[in-house]
């Protein structure tokens, strides 16, 4: 089969496209359920639905955001109007994503050590997901840091997977985001998180040439180099951005049009800082935006869990997050940002 490269690559730099990032609305309906019980919120279909709806019709949205990955549940559902998610948001001029990968899987032979599943019958779901709008998918592997671990055979099982993954998306039609996610958990250190991630992204960029992948049609979504949460020693916000750009611009070709960091567990203020230094620093060939999950969504989940009734608060948490990674990814972040939200 052959691809429409052009139209890959257009999709690939609307991604990651100027002042812009993407929301990672994508948590399983088990990790969602996590999270809104621990705000105090009852999960089922329709409180999700309610949540993840309120993020995608905050007005402006699309002014910081680019696309949006769904998980399964949320692609089929609709606004309170009844207009399809995927219909909404390509309306606001934001591509509408969707996670393809069945999460992260024991692997055989290597205790603690997790392989993501999900390329069984893949084909199939993207042409099916294609049809319902996605335009990008998403599929991450999880690494640990930890003695003795990763193994060389959990990155390789990972890197073959995800770029499996990789070119059954674009002969659909469809971006993928390549994450491969080193935890930011442990106590090692920013030199051992740096060896980890370049291994890593090494054997990634291997395999995507091994299975013929385009990288001009490919966004790679990794950490940022931080010393494990544990770790008595953290690096500064500087020492973060120089050394992340340093370990990515040894591995990461230059014909990936950009880099979509996950914000991994940071804190909201954190994350909007090592992107915005890394901005500032430029110089790479890449684009450097956000695809952040909790750094986007954790703020108006807390707003929308206090009350429930009034949506607005949390469209304007929401949107608070969205500025300020917007102002990241241009460079132009300050911490008195922080302070400037207004209260619906
Ligand atoms: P976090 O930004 O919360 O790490 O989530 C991003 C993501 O999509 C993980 O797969």
């Amino acid at each position: 089969m052959t691809i429409d490269r052009t139209a890959l690559e257009d999709t690939a730099r609307t991604m990651v496209a100027k002042s812009r990032g993407i929301l990672a609305a994508d948590e399983s309906n088990a990790t969602m359920t996590k999270r809104l019980e621990a705000a105090g919120v009852e999960s089922t279909p329709e409180s999700r639905r309610a949540f993840r709806g309120l993020m995608f019709t905050a007005e402006g949205a699309a002014d910081h955001i680019s696309g949006v990955i769904m998980y399964d549940e949320t692609i089929r559902q609709a606004t309170d109007g009844g207009t399809p998610f995927p219909e909404l948001l390509a309306s606001m001029g934001i591509l509408p994503g969707i996670k393809v990968d069945t999460g992260a899987k024991p692997l055989a032979g290597f205790p603690s050590e997790t392989v993501t599943e999900g390329l069984d019958g893949l084909r199939d779901h993207l042409s099916e997901h294609r049809e319902l709008g996605a335009r990008f998918a998403k599929w991450r592997a999880v690494i640990t840091t930890c003695d003795g671990r990763p193994t060389r055979g959990c990155i390789a099982a990972n890197a073959h997977a995800l770029a499996r993954y990789a070119g059954l998306c674009q002969e659909a039609g469809i971006v993928p985001i390549v994450e491969p996610e080193v935890l930011m958990h442990g106590d090692h250190s920013i030199d051992r998180s740096e060896e980890v991630t370049a291994a890593v992204l090494r054997a990634v960029f291997e395999q995507l040439a091994e299975q013929r992948v385009l990288l001009e049609a490919v966004v790679l979504k990794p950490n940022m180099l931080l010393a494990g949460y544990d770790c008595p020693e953290q690096a500064g916000v500087e020492e973060v951005a120089e050394r992340t750009l340093a370990c990515l611009s040894r591995v990461v070709p230059a014909a990936v049009p950009g880099i979509a960091f996950l914000s991994g567990g940071q804190s909201d203020e954190r994350a909007a800082a090592h992107l915005n230094a890394m901005n500032r620093i430029g110089g790479v060939p890449w684009e450097l935006t956000f695809s952040y999950g909790r750094a986007l969504v954790a703020a108006p989940l807390k707003a929308w869990a206090a009350d429930t009734s009034t949506p607005a608060r949390a469209q304007t948490a929401f949107l608070h997050r969205a500025r300020c990674n917007s102002a990241a990814r241009m460079g132009v972040y300050a911490e008195s940002m922080e302070h400037a939200q207004l209260v619906a």
